[in-house]
């Protein structure tokens, strides 16, 4: 199975949404099962472009890493790196942040009690992506980071967000999955639900991008075919 001759965008990590310019609003994503998506796909011969936010690792080898902060940084970064075949969305992006950045450091003193936070949504990234009139990847695949119902509400998502697959993970803190090396994964698709056994993440990324490597070339051929 080779990838050659296609290009695939790979999101990970979480983003960082600025309080001021030492605070931020954060999330415990590690960006491990991205970047080792992003290493699967490189080894199986794909251009592989990952828009990573702000993680602690290597760029993956012959993976170009574009490096954001934000939410809208790594929108930004998304879109620049369009056309791909293959859109995989797998960063814990904010869902919130900061109506306004302060632009000095808040302080203590002086401040009449605790600040309220007023916050406002950022752009949900993969929905705007699959629901593109052009340049929208043949293949969009998202993830679900869910503590209830984990199957239920990654279908919710599928519906949603207009994506081909979501990969559903239960990221309650008794699983560890986020920040640590092993993952379990359902895959939910239009015509079912297959329930993966815990593997390490490389493992999940291994068999997760077969798995969208033989989609994609059936989605390809299908495509010649009606030429
Ligand atoms: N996602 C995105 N942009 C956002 C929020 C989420 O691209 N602003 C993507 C994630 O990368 C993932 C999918 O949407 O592929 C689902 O993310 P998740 O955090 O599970 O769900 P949310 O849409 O944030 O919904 P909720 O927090 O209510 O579960």
């Amino acid at each position: 199975m080779t990838l050659r001759g296609t290009h695939i965008l790979v999101t990970a990590g979480p983003t960082h949404e600025p309080i001021d310019p030492v605070r931020y609003i954060a999330n415990r994503s590690s960006g491990k099962q991205g970047y080792a998506i992003a290493a699967a796909a490189a080894r199986l011969g794909a251009r592989v472009t990952l828009v990573s936010g702000p993680v602690a690792l290597k760029a993956p080898l012959g993976v170009q890493v574009a490096r954001v902060e934000t939410a809208r940084e790594m929108l930004a970064a998304v879109e620049s790196a369009l056309p791909a075949d293959i859109g995989i969305f797998a960063a814990a992006v904010a869902d919130w942040r900061t109506v306004s950045e302060h632009s000095s450091k808040m302080k203590k003193a002086g401040s009449a009690g605790a600040p309220a936070l007023a916050l406002t949504e950022n752009p949900d990234i993969l929905k705007t992506i699959a629901s593109r009139e052009s340049l929208r990847p043949a293949l969009v695949i998202g993830f679900a980071a869910e503590t209830d119902n984990v199957v239920a509400n990654a279908r919710d998502k599928l519906k949603a967000k207009g994506c081909d697959w979501i990969v559903a993970n239960d990221v309650s803190a008794e699983t560890g999955v986020m920040g640590g090396d092993n993952n379990q994964v359902t895959l939910v698709t239009q015509a079912g639900e297959e329930g993966w056994p815990a593997m390490t993440k490389e493992g999940v990324a291994s068999e997760f991008m077969k798995r969208a490597a033989t989609l994609w070339q059936g989605k390809r051929r299908g495509a010649q075919a009606a030429e």
